[in-house]
C-alpha cells in the first residue's frame, strides 16, 4: 500500500512512523513545503500528485489546505484522515459528496473524549453544546500573569481566530452537527496542561467530559493524545 502524507511535520511524521510498524513493506509518500532528509520516503512536488501517487492519504498540514484535499479525495476516490478538523468546517457540501461517493473520510476525535457518545446523541437531537479550552498562556503565544478569557464566541470565529489551537470545538460541532456551539479559550499561567470541557444537553439526558492533555514528547504545541488518537485513526484507514 503507499500511503500519502501531507504535512510532514510532528503530526506527520509520527503517523508516518506508526504506519512502518503496523506494516512494513507499506510505501511513504509525502509533501511538504520542506524538504524531509529521511530514507525510503518519496518526495511529490504537489499535492494532487500525491493524491494521484497514493492508495489513501493522511492530511496534518494545516485547515487551509483542507477544502484542495478534500476535492482531490473525491476526484481520485482515495481515503483520506483530516487532522486539521478546523477546515472542514464550512466544507460541508463536499463532505457529503464524500459520504455519497463512499469514500473513506475518517476525523480522529484528537484531543478530546466522548465524541461516540456526542455523535449518537445528535441522532436523536441536541438543545446545548459548550467548549471551554483552557491552555497556559504561552501555548497561545501570549504573555500573561492571570487567568483571563481571551474568546468567547461561536465556533466558526472561534476557528477563523486561533486556526492552529481549536480543532477540538470543529470535532465537537461536526461530532454534535449543533451549529450553534458556544466556544471559550481561557489562557491560565496557572495550568500546564491543555484542557477541554465539554457539556451537551439534549432528549437523551447530559454529557460532561473533560480531557486533560499533557504535551507530545516530540512538541509541546501538539497534544499527546491528539497524536494517539491519529495513530488509532491511521489503523482504520488502512485496515
Ligand atoms: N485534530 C486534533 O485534535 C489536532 C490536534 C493537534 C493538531 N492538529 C492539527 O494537525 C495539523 C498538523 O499539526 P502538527 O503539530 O503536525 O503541525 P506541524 O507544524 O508540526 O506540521 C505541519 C507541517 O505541514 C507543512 N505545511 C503546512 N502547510 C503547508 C502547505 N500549504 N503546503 C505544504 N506543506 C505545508 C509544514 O511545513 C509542516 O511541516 C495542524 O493543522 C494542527 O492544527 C489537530
Amino acid at each position: 500500500m503507499k500511503l500519502g502524507i501531507m504535512g510532514f511535520g510532528n503530526i506527520g511524521s509520527a503517523l508516518a512512523e506508526h504506519a512502518k510498524k503496523l506494516d512494513d513493506k507499506i510505501i511513504i509518500n509525502y509533501h511538504d513545503k520542506f524538504e524531509i532528509n529521511k530514507k525510503n520516503i518519496n518526495k511529490k512536488d504537489s499535492i494532487e500528485q500525491l493524491f494521484i501517487d497514493s492508495d489513501a492519504v493522511v492530511e496534518a498540514a494545516h485547515p487551509s489546505v483542507v477544502k484542495e484535499c478534500l476535492s482531490l479525495s473525491l476526484k481520485y476516490n482515495k481515503s483520506i484522515l483530516i487532522m486539521s478538523t478546523g477546515g472542514l468546517l464550512g466544507n460541508e457540501k463536499l463532505i457529503e459528496e464524500i459520504k455519497r461517493k463512499k469514500i473513506k473520510l475518517i476525523i480522529p476525535s484528537g484531543a478530546i473524549a466522548g465524541m461516540d457518545a456526542v455523535s449518537a446523541a445528535a441522532l436523536g437531537g441536541i438543545k446545548e453544546v459548550t467548549l471551554t479550552s483552557t491552555k497556559n498562556p504561552k501555548s497561545l503565544g501570549l504573555e500573561l500573569n492571570e487567568r483571563k478569557t481571551i474568546f468567547s464566541g461561536i465556533v466558526e470565529e472561534a476557528v477563523k481566530k486561533f486556526p492552529k489551537n481549536i480543532n477540538v470545538a470543529a470535532t465537537l460541532a461536526l461530532a454534535s452537527k449543533f451549529k450553534d456551539l458556544e466556544v471559550e479559550i481561557v489562557a491560565d499561567p496557572a495550568v500546564n496542561t491543555n484542557n477541554h470541557e465539554v457539556t451537551v444537553e439534549g432528549d437523551f439526558g447530559r454529557i460532561t467530559t473533560k480531557t486533560e492533555n499533557v504535551p507530545s514528547p516530540n512538541n509541546p504545541k501538539t497534544s499527546y493524545l491528539a497524536i494517539l488518537s491519529g495513530m488509532r485513526a491511521l489503523e482504520k484507514l488502512i485496515s
